[in-house]
């Protein structure tokens, strides 16, 4: 780990008026630095540097309104370089007492009145670049207050956008980001507000023509309404959605899943497990359980849902058991089991968890897999096999495979499949099922490279100019017409139809983290830096490539923003980000309830799985 100084020199523009003329500029900048002094933030809780002045080394980065910041070696005096640009800031980075000698440098010659040194360890106190700092001035920005807290923040807040829809309310799943933004920042406040007031819309009474939605759904957004208590006074009050005004009228499945794993990452991260352990909490967890593990028809271990009911929440044919839902159901279980008081009353419900898990693993991780192999094997598969001991057990007619698929498999990549339902696989790629199949564990570490890998190896079609896309490939024409319902916002490489949404990207950092592969993920947030920044932050971008702002797209998006400092927060401190991904439960392989074992009659299938996550 470095240490180094830091002197932040900061330009306020305050009361002036921004002038057409560079040389003008600068000398606004430097009487307004003269006027109001260095400000420099001194964070207590970092700790004390260990090692002054042991790097030598000495950069100066500048910060300029128009061109990209540089770092300068110290060579040159720093009065001619800073008159020979028009600055906003300039932080001087360094160690020993050559930053001090920089400072004192700086204020003898007037261009500061007063200084301050920061001594840092670098990651903590790494100075933001122009982009990161717009970025939090836009996430603070979005917070939305309810009597007097902050209680979450905004899916978008364009001043400019006339029409915003639902965009002003408070998403469930918009803020995870920003709830990691704020914890990585030591910021607990805003998430534990938002985890407490979510908790009591959970049981809102909400119909869709006189029919309630099941007891423990948790809604897809909330907006703060004032509303008149008589001539003098108002209230707030918190009006949820569950999807009863939703676009599409669908209950969202995900946000209670997310809300499980937020409260885990909050008491992680924070440390404050008096939360999770409030009776309130307790049984708010449980009621998202009980209709997760309710029984019902299925055959499957993993969760049927309707279309539309998670990030993407239009029709997009994902209806049955799409991979996103299995894969955060998965790893909200996982939270819930760690975050469960065991008594005497949890006892069963953390039985049924562990017998869940196991199988859910078991049913991905076997079915859900494609790779070079598995592909030639659905290729030669048999079809109408009627017996317990089919292969081909969801009578999959290989004509389905893609003609597009064949080509693009790589030799050394697999993924998951999108979707699994009798006789119908789904192959189109989801980026967020993926990346989150492997924080979660639900992929055995050999999958989970091979995801990373195929996901190197197809970047100019998942990343391209700006990462991510949210499925590949598109649908298209007839496809299109049938599956979306001819839906103008989900046409070919646009929106939820093969766009590219820029806030996936903290899911796969976290993904990349977890694998040791974490210069995958800087290329990624580097792609994303300066197109962000420069293109107002949208909602999601158009193109095979990503080339263009999305169609449809909002701007200063809020997810895009703190998924952004999401990630770049977890490529610095890395061991944060390790609170917030899961290893694989070898448990959890040893667990198997169908007694096929126990009667002798037939092996069990499961035993050949464990070998596999061995391997
Ligand atoms: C869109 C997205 C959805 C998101 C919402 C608010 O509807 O599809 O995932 O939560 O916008 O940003």
């Amino acid at each position: 780990m470095k240490f180094g100084f830091r002197l932040l020199i900061q330009r306020t523009v305050l009361g002036f008026t921004k002038s057409p003329n560079p040389n003008q500029n600068r000398n606004l900048h430097i009487s307004a630095s003269r006027i109001l002094g260095l400000r420099c933030a001194i964070n207590q809780t970092h700790k004390p540097c260990q090692n002054w002045g042991r790097f030598r080394s000495f950069p100066v980065t500048y910060y300029s309104y128009n061109k990209p910041n540089y770092v300068a070696d110290y060579s040159t005096t720093l009065e001619s370089r800073v008159n020979e640009k028009n600055f906003e800031s300039i932080y001087v980075q360094g160690g020993g007492d050559l930053g001090k000698t920089v400072g004192e440098e700086l204020r003898l010659k007037g261009i500061v009145g007063s200084e301050k040194i920061e001594s840092c360890e670098e990651g903590v106190g790494r100075v933001e670049t122009v982009a990161e700092k717009e970025a939090w001035r836009l996430l603070r920005e979005a917070v939305v207050t309810y009597c007097g807290s902050p209680v979450g923040t905004l899916a978008a807040n364009d001043p400019g956008d006339k029409m915003p829809l639902n965009y002003d309310q408070v998403f469930i799943r918009d803020f995870v980001p920003s709830a990691l933004a704020f914890l990585l920042k030591g910021e607990g406040e805003i998430v534990r507000n938002f985890l407490l007031h979510t908790l009591q819309l959970q049981s809102w009474e909400k119909t869709v023509d006189c029919y309630s939605p099941g007891q423990g759904l948790m809604p897809a957004s909330f907006k703060i309404r004032t509303v008149p208590l008589d001539d003098t006074k108002v209230e707030e009050v918190l009006d949820p959605d569950f999807g009863e005004s939703a676009i599409g009228r669908v209950a969202p499945v995900d946000s209670g899943l997310w809300w499980i794993i937020m409260l885990r990452a909050y008491t992680k991260i924070t440390g404050d497990f008096a939360m999770q352990e409030r009776v309130d909490v307790q049984t708010g967890i449980k009621l998202i359980l009980n209709l997760c593990l309710s029984d019902g028809f299925d055959m499957f271990p993993s969760l049927l849902v309707t279309d539309g009911s998670c990030m993407i929440d239009r029709r997009m044919g994902i209806h049955g058991h799409p991979l996103e839902i299995q894969s955060l159901f998965y790893s909200a279980l996982r939270c819930a089991r760690e975050m469960l008081a065991f008594d005497e009353g949890s006892k069963n419900l953390v039985r049924t968890i562990n017998n869940r898990l196991s199988a859910l693993s078991f049913h991905i991780r076997e079915y859900y897999w494609i790779d070079m192999k598995k592909i030639n094997e659905i290729y030669r598969y048999k079809t109408e096999e009627y017996s317990t001991e089919a292969t081909n057990k969801f009578n999959i007619y290989p004509e389905q495979i893609p003609h597009w698929l064949m080509d693009w498999i790589p030799e050394g990549g697999g993924y998951m499949i999108g979707n699994l339902q009798p006789a119908h696989m789904d192959f189109r790629f989801f980026t967020l099922g993926n990346v989150w199949s492997i924080v979660s564990s639900l992929s055995t570490p050999k999958q989970s490279n091979s995801m990373l890998n195929l996901i190197e190896s197809k970047w100019d079609d998942l990343v391209g100019h700006m990462p991510l896309k949210i499925v590949y490939p598109a649908l298209e024409l007839e496809e299109w017409r049938i599956i979306t319902g001819s839906d103008p916002k989900n046409t070919p490489w646009s929106y939820h139809n093969g766009g590219s949404w820029p806030t996936l990207l903290w899911q796969f950092t976290l993904a990349c983290i977890k694998m040791g592969r974490t210069e995958l993920a800087r290329k990624a947030v580097e792609v994303a830096e300066t197109r962000l920044h420069a293109d107002h932050w949208p909602e999601y971008y158009d193109t095979r490539s990503g080339r263009f702002i999305g169609k449809q797209s909002r701007l200063y998006q809020t997810w895009t923003i703190a998924g952004f400092l999401t990630s770049k927060m977890l490529l610095e401190n890395p061991e944060k980000a390790s609170l917030l991904f899961w290893e694989e439960d070898y448990d959890l392989l040893e667990i198997c309830v169908c007694g096929l074992s126990k009667t002798g009659r037939k092996l069990c299938r499961r035993g050949a799985a464990k070998s596999q996550i061995l391997v």
